[in-house]
């Protein structure tokens, strides 16, 4: 199963990833999950993407291209893989083309999580994550057992950086300009799949689920 998960910031893709990933036994592969932790270790991709990140823009296509080719590689991708935030620009998405050719694979479905804007804005701001397992939470919607402590591993959870309500309204307006094109190439395509994002956590993946089958 090789995969695709679409959607604004704040849609719900990396929580759909954490179920999606366990049931078909299928590697999480996030762009903006591998940016955040080439921050953390200061790498010289870290200190590249940081500066696109912490203004809520897109960073350039050949950095975002070099590291999913690398990581597309990686044997755990033999069987299938599941994409998060990538691609997000028509280049983007002729990159993954020639990427998967090369690797002899193919994309079989686009998932799109589809969520009205208004609501993205209180998603992002109200989201808390563990900083040591990435498990998400949200204060209203998804709240931890103990208010601010991960339910898995008991740290103190934090908000991202670029969750403010400034860098969330920038970053909503650049993947709002980028995404319609993303949706007519894989409509055209015929391998895109939309789901419904505004309901409860579980019933998005139980759709999820369904269509896939
Ligand atoms: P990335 O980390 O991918 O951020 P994003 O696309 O902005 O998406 P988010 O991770 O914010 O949202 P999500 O859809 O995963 O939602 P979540 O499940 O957490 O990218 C960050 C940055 O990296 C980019 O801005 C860019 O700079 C760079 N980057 C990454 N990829 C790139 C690329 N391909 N090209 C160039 N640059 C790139 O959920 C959000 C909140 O809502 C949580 O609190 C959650 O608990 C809650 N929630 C989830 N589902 C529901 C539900 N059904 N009902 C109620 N609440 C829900
Ligand atoms: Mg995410």
């Amino acid at each position: 199963m090789h995969l695709i998960l679409m959607g604004l910031p704040g849609a719900g893709k990396g929580t759909q990833a954490e179920q999606i990933k366990e049931k078909y036994h299928i590697p999480h592969i996030s762009t903006g999950d591998m940016f955040r932790l080439a921050i953390k270790e200061q790498t010289e991709l870290g200190k590249q993407a940081k500066k696109y990140m912490d203004e809520g823009a897109l960073v350039p296509d050949e950095v975002t291209n070099g590291i999913v080719e690398e990581r597309l590689a990686m044997k755990d991708c033999d069987t299938g893989f599941l994409l998060d935030g990538f691609p997000r620009t028509i280049p983007q998405a002729e990159a993954l083309d020639e990427i998967t050719n090369k690797l002899s694979k193919k994309i079989d479905y686009v998932i799109h999580v589809d969520v009205p804007v208004e609501k993205l804005l209180e998603r992002l701001t109200g989201r808390r994550v563990c900083p040591t397992c990435g498990a998400t939470y949200h204060v209203v919607y998804n709240p931890p057992e103990q208010e601010g402590i991960c339910n898995k591993d008991g740290a103190a959870l934090i908000q991202r950086e670029d969750d403010t309500e400034e860098t969330v309204q920038k970053r909503l307006s650049v993947n709002i300009e980028q995404q319609k094109p993303l949706l007519d190439y894989y409509e055209s395509k015929g391998v895109l799949i939309t789901v419904d994002g505004d309901q409860d956590i579980d019933k998005v993946f139980a759709d999820i689920v369904e269509k896939l089958s």
